[in-house]
Parts: C-alpha cells; structure tokens; sequence
C-alpha cells in the first residue's frame, strides 16, 4: 500500500473497507453501496497504539498549523482519558513530545467509565492553570471491564474547549456490528478520530487495525512531504495513491484479512459474533449469580468481560461495598490481604498445570478474575470448566495461604 498504480485493487478495497466501517460509526463518508472514495475516511494502520499516534499528530496539526514545518510553540496542552483507559495515551504523549504530565486521567464511575462531569471539571482546572485541553480520548471498550464512556457528554465536552475528540475503540468498537449492542457508541459519529482493531472481536489476524477520521484531508497537509520521485501530480490515478497521507511510506495490505473475513461471514455473521460472545458472558453471570456466593460479580457492564471473585466458604456471603471501603480508607485486615494474593496463585496453578489462562486484575485494589468472550467455539462447558476449576485451585490454595 503506497501507490495506486502498484497496488490498485488493494486501495480500492481498503476504500470500501474503510467507508463502510465509517458509515457504522457515522462518520461522513459515502455509503457502503456507493463507489469507494479516493479520499478514504481514513486508513488501516498498525495497531491501536499508532493509531492515537496519528490522532494525537492531527490534533496537533488542527491546533497548530504550522507544526509541521516550526515544530511545537511550546504552549502546554493536555490531553484526557479515563483512569481505565488505555496506557497508550502516556507513550503517545512522551513519543509526541506532549509530556507525560499533560495526561490527566479522569475518574471514573464504579463500571469503569469515564465520568463527564469530572472530565469538565478536569478540563476547567488545565484551562485555569494555563494549559490548552489538545485532546480527550474516549475509550469504548475498557481493557478490564469493558466499559464504554458516554460519549456524547465527552463530545460535548470537546465542543466546549475545541478539544479532539477521539474515540479508543480497539476492543468495543465491534459493537457496532451488532444490533443490539451498537448503543454502546451512542455518539461516536460525533468524534473526529476513532480506532477500531478488527484483529480483537472479530478474530481477524493481527494486525488489523482502521483509524477512522472525520475529515481524512487533514492526513495530507499533516503528513504529506510531496517526493517527486513518487507521487507526482500529473500522473494517472494519482490521487489514489495513499503514500503521501501516512507517516509509513508502504503498508501491508491488512484490508485484505477484513475484506475476505467479511465476505465469508457477512454483516449477519459479523453480529452473530459479538452477541454470541455476550450471550456466552450472559451465561457466566448467570452461573455466578446462581452459586450461592461462591463466586460474586465485582462489576457488570452487561457486555463480553465477566469480573468477578471466587469466596472461600468461610467469608460467604461476601460483603463486596465493605471490602472496598476497607481497601480504599487503608484498613485492608489480613483477611482482605489473603484474597488479593489468592486469584496470583489460582493463577499460577492453572498455568502449571495447563488447565486454563485467566488474567487476573486488581479492582479497587483487591485482584479479580476476569473472563472476556470474544471465540465462536466458546460454549457454556467451556465457562463451567473454567469456573470449575477455578473454585477447585481457589480452595486449595486458600488452605495454604498464610
Ligand atoms: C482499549 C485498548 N486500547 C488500545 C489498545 C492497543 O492496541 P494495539 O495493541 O493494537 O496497539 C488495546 C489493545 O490491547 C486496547 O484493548
């Protein structure tokens, strides 16, 4: 992916690929039945992280046209994103040259998503010490619990300060596939960026990564440097070619996974995936709920992640707001300490033995399981031997903690 005219069917294909993935977040861009544009909605690149690294650039550029050619001014800017968002915001803002201090994270609700009022109040404060809000990143889709911000509050948010709105949909975006689970981007077609990894719900192989913007003209004035040797504006198909409007000269064709993946399953099979993988979260709930305090849900945002804690039988019925409070106002007894070492070892004993490989994460400060559906051949056995097992090694090494 560079020029049309070495790669032409493959920017043709990454054109419609692009407008119709726009189309479902509703972004401007013709429809998925219309020709492809030259100018797509944006472009696949690879992964999420660079994805924000592109977003975060054109923001910059937005703010501060000539950028590219005088670098920064040197104004201070700050970027936002939830406290469950991705860890990428700090590594864009250090590679970028923003800082690692412009990024504020934003509290949070208890399930994870970012809470608007305290992203204005955030925004408020960088604007009354002098910093310039550059960017708030959305994230649909948290890495733990799979929480989605509101974002059309975050919109709103960003219309007020002039701030890029971007939208971390690497893991959530998939959603929009889904009938009854696209209300969960409320709002996206308001972003000006948004990442969508192809390669997480929808099992493409890494890497296939679409970053879709809003107004994908900025890409040249951003990006492009005009080589002559290449991108002549006199040849045919020129203004196909995509090399000038990305910071890669050549890309791999990571369109083609999608296009072929897309047409064996189709828009139905597409949604049959994620509300299978819901439906299959759903039926972990539900086990969770139905067993009698063995093991409690931490926090549900009602999609494809199920947090939760196995309970040695001697806390049952666990008291999960008391536990959080303790934790939270320093007081954790040694009680609370043995749970937070439990899930490492339940862990560690699962691995040994090669029965399953469950992350766990700390929430509120105790370690949690986590489970996230996102494989078709998942089924409801697969969730009782993990559970199964879990209780099992859970009991063990309860026994055995000092
Ligand atoms: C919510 C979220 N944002 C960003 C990323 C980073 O994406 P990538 O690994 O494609 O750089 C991930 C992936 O792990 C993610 O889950």
């Amino acid at each position: 992916m560079s020029l049309f005219e070495i790669a032409p069917v493959f920017h043709l294909l990454e054109s419609a690929l692009l407008a119709k993935l726009a189309h479902l977040a509703g972004f401007p861009s013709p429809g998925p039945d219309e020709s492809p544009p030259n100018l797509p909605p944006g472009m696949f690149c690879p992964g999420g992280s660079v994805a924000l690294l592109y977003s975060l650039q054109l923001a910059r550029h937005r703010l501060q046209p000539d950028l590219v050619r005088f670098g920064a001014s040197g104004q201070p800017l700050s970027v936002f994103v939830s406290k469950s968002g991705h860890y990428g915001a700090g590594k864009a803002a250090a590679m970028l040259g923003i800082g690692t201090d412009a990024v504020v994270e934003v509290a949070t609700a208890h399930d994870g998503s970012m809470d608007p009022n305290a992203l204005r109040d955030a925004m408020a404060t960088a604007v009354a010490e002098g910093r310039t809000p550059l960017a708030v990143i959305a994230t649909a889709g948290t890495t733990v619990t799979c929480a989605f911000d509101p974002l059309n509050e975050v919109a709103d948010a960003c219309v007020e300060h002039g701030a890029w709105f971007h939208i971390d949909g690497c893991y959530g975006a998939s959603a929009l596939f889904s009938t009854d689970h696209r209300h969960r981007l409320a709002g996206s077609h308001r972003a000006d960026s948004m990442v969508w990894n192809l390669h997480k719900m929808m099992g493409v192989t890494q890497q296939c990564t679409a970053l879709l913007l809003r107004e994908p003209e900025r890409l040249d004035s951003c990006f492009s440097s005009g080589a002559e040797y290449l991108f002549q504006p006199d040849k045919q198909f020129g203004e196909w070619d995509s090399g000038d409007r990305t910071y890669q000269c050549g890309r791999r064709v990571d369109a083609l996974k999608l296009w072929l993946t897309w047409k064996a399953r189709g828009d139905d099979g597409f949604a049959a995936r994620i509300d299978h993988a819901v439906a299959m979260a759903d039926f972990a709930r539900m086990v969770i709920g139905t067993s009698d305090g063995a093991f409690v849900p931490v926090v549900d945002t009602g999609f494809t992640n199920v947090v939760f804690l196995w309970v040695p039988p001697e806390l049952r019925p666990l008291d999960l707001e008391y536990l959080f409070s303790e934790w939270s106002e320093g007081r954790s007894g040694a009680v609370w300490d043995r749970l937070h070492r439990l899930a490492p070892r339940i862990k560690a004993r699962m691995q040994a033995e090669g029965t399953a490989l469950i992350g766990y994460q700390p929430i509120h400060g105790v370690n949690t399981f986590r489970v996230l559906f996102m494989n078709p051949a998942v089924g409801p056995d697969d969730v009782d031997a993990v559970l199964g097992h879990i209780a099992r090694y859970g009991a063990e090494e309860w026994a055995d903690l000092d």
